[in-house]
């Protein structure tokens, strides 16, 4: 890593700022000391050009559509790996020995149950709650029984609260659907994998044995990988901010959980899906389209576009492919959703508008076919994105607390409200 200077020049004031370079990707130049030599701030609400933290975790090439976990491919990753093992990757920075593997799985699977009076909580939300809503609830509320590994400045706890939050955050998801379903709450069972796992406890009930299908547990397994981790990404950040502070890992994890249920972001998924509902007909599609590109219409293309990817993001890609496989296991033919979605995605790859503008469809666009075909309501997209991507939001937030240098996030401001003034009476307001 090479540091060089970069030179900041505003009429008579010069500040020399230091420039840095990582393994890859782009040089940033380091503002810290901006203000106390320029007196002026830098100003990026959007994160566009500006670097939140240096991290050795997530790769994300936008412009070559290129994705990596610690230096390997998601493609690799997904086609050739397991998600246990990725979390395993993104927590300790190397893919894990057969032993180490074999340790790490023990243990995550022994830490599935939840304290027995957690299934209280979700008696006190109403029947049609939406199911993130019970997510950030419940989650927020694991601290409250967990004191013993919410001290962040000790080593063992964080790496126990990391191992509760990938272990539990299923038994917490399918107890959420359970109920949203008015069905029994499934126990975790310690003799399936962790895709096997979640299945077993979302779609079992008591009444006759629940059939695994090793195809439909893979390619569960494969979405969890998938949805990993994405650099600093919305929530990632929110739960960066959040830890700065010295909040403990599961109320930080609450707060990635309501951030990644925005539209924007982890809810496109749900909301990709009800678009092409909407949609309906190859027929319609033209309408969609020219309602995306109104600049007067709120509407956009749900599943579309990305502030990182000017390519196709690699992920949907293997959703694309996952897609098939699970239609196919299930002699699901001809999914009109499916038509549609691969119709949208032609016609927008060959429009000018889509093409100038760089917008290919993101994770989301083919994940909502994949996840209704599997069995979940629209309603669970979002939770089953918050499993998988828990241990990216717990391996970023361990890199922070392991910094030397971090220092609690405060962001300053471009005022542009009223002047200093005095305060009037409200006799004498007009
Ligand atoms: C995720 O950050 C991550 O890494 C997120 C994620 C992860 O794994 O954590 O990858 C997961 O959140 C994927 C994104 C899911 N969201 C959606 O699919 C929702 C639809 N997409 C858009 O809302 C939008 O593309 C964003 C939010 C994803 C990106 O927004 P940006 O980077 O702020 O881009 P922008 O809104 O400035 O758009 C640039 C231009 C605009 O036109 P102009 O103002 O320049 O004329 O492209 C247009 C936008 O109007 N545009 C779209 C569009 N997305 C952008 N037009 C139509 N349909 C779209 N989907």
């Amino acid at each position: 890593m090479t540091d060089q200077s970069a030179k900041f020049t505003l009429g008579s004031t010069n500040a020399d700022l230091a420039l840095r370079s990582g393994t890859i990707g782009p040089d940033v130049v380091d503002v810290t000391s901006l203000y106390k030599q320029s007196g002026v701030f830098t100003y990026d609400p959007g994160f566009s050009s500006t670097a939140s933290c240096e991290s050795k975790i997530t790769y994300i090439d936008g412009d070559e559509g290129m994705l990596l976990h610690r230096g390997y491919p998601i493609d690799q990753l997904a086609e050739r790996g397991d998600y246990l093992e990725t979390c395993y990757l993104l927590l300790y920075g190397e893919l894990p020995t057969a032993r180490e593997k074999e340790d790490f799985v023990y243990r995550v699977t022994r830490h599935t149950m939840v304290h027995e009076q957690m299934s209280r909580f979700y008696t006190g939300f109403r029947r049609d709650a939406h199911p993130m809503a019970v997510m950030v609830g419940s989650v927020g509320a694991l601290s409250a029984f967990y004191h013993d590994s919410t001290d962040i400045a000790d080593p063992h706890q964080r790496m126990v609260a990391s191992l509760r939050m990938v272990a539990k955050m299923p038994t917490i998801a399918a107890m959420a659907y359970k109920y949203h379903i008015g069905q029994p709450f499934v126990y975790p069972r310690n003799d399936l994998s962790y895709a096997e796992n979640f299945l077993h406890m979302c779609f079992a009930v008591p009444c006759e044995p629940y059939r695994i299908d090793p195809v439909l547990a893979r390619a569960m397994d494969r979405i969890f990988i998938l949805h990993a981790d994405h650099e600093q990404n919305a929530s990632t950040s929110t739960v960066r901010l959040a830890g700065s502070s010295g909040a403990n890992p599961f109320a930080c994890v609450a707060a990635g959980i309501a951030c990644l249920w925005g539209p924007a972001h982890g809810g496109a998924n749900e909301a990709a899906l009800n678009m092409l509902t909407e949609i309906g007909s190859k027929d319609r599609i033209p309408e969609f389209i020219a309602r995306a590109k109104d600049k007067n219409d709120p509407f956009r293309l749900m599943g579309f576009g990305h502030r990182v990817y000017k390519n196709y993001d690699p992920r949907a890609k293997i959703m694309q492919k996952t897609c098939h496989e699970v239609l196919d296991e299930l002699g699901i033919k001809d999914d009109p959703l499916l038509e549609v979605a691969m119709e949208l995605e032609h016609i927008a790859l060959n429009d000018e508008y889509f093409i100038e503008k760089k917008l290919y469809p993101n994770v989301d666009f083919y994940s909502g076919i994949t996840l209704k075909a599997l069995g979940f309501p629209t309603a669970m997209f979002t939770v089953l994105f918050a499993v998988a991507r828990t241990v990216g939001w717990i391996a970023q937030w361990k890199e922070m607390i392991e910094d030397p240098h971090q220092r609690i996030g405060r962001p300053r401001q471009l005022y542009t409200g009223a002047p200093l003034r005095d305060y009037v009476p409200v006799d004498e307001r007009s």
